[in-house]
């Protein structure tokens, strides 16, 4: 039997991992807690900071992941579109940004774009589209926000239950370096890249300046 199933309960689908006793995996945009980080305003969310986040920036989260990121960047404003590459996760977020949620909830999520795509190839299409036309493509987003998965990222207590089922389900994303290349070819002024506040840079390109937190921090890179 495989590990991972995605279930239908209560008409949402969520993930079950058969290997641990934990909950199941939902993307829920209206849980307290996500609400709570969203309204207890943006000045503690270095994320925030670090993108520059303001209304109408847009941004492009090519690690869309639980979504979580992509939301409290939407909640200050920015249309933000996401890209997530499983299958599984996209069916999850989609699920979620479908919901019968507030009104507030949905203006929110109605600036939150969602493609299932590997990044690479959208980034890799941006960049032959800038060069075939001289610059005159669709405009490129405002800035590229990346949030590679690290294993050991985290403290184990620091990861909450999502995360760590996260962690398990799509392990290591082992094309970050890539990612950021491809990012930063495709001439977008400001790439934010969220890192463990311990490890090392990706390779081949200096940030401009980080944010660091207690567990995680934010490269930035600028051009
Ligand atoms: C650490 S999680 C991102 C968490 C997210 N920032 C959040 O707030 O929930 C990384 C996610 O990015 C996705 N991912 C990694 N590389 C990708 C790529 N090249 N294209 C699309 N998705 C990618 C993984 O499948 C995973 O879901």
């Amino acid at each position: 039997m495989p590990r991972f199933r995605l279930i239908r309960q209560d008409a949402v689908y969520e993930l079950i991992d058969t290997h641990q006793a934990q909950l199941a995996l939902r993307i829920d945009f209206s849980a307290a807690k996500l609400q709570h980080r969203a309204t207890r305003g943006g000045k503690k969310e270095l994320l925030l900071r670090a993108v520059g986040a303001k209304p109408g920036l847009r941004v492009m989260d090519c690690t869309a992941g639980l979504g979580t990121d992509s939301f409290l960047l939407a909640n200050a404003g920015c249309n933000v579109t996401m890209l997530e590459r499983s299958k599984i996760l996209s069916i999850l977020l989609s699920d979620a940004l479908r919901a019968n949620v507030s009104n507030e909830t949905q203006q929110i999520l109605s600036r939150m774009h969602l493609l299932e795509a590997d990044a690479k190839d959208v980034l890799l299409d941006m960049k032959r589209m800038g060069l075939l036309t001289e610059g005159q493509a669709e405009p490129l987003p405002d800035v590229i926000f990346i949030d590679p998965m690290f294993p050991s990222r985290r403290k184990q207590a620091l990861v909450n239950g999502s995360m760590q089922m996260l962690q398990n389900f799509v392990g290591k994303d082992q094309d970050a370096t890539e990612l950021l290349a491809l990012a930063m070819q495709t001439g977008c002024s400001k790439v934010v890249v969220k890192r463990p506040a311990n490890a090392e840079a990706l390779e081949l390109y200096k940030p401009s300046y980080q944010y660091v937190a207690k567990a995680n921090r934010f490269d930035v890179f600028l051009q």
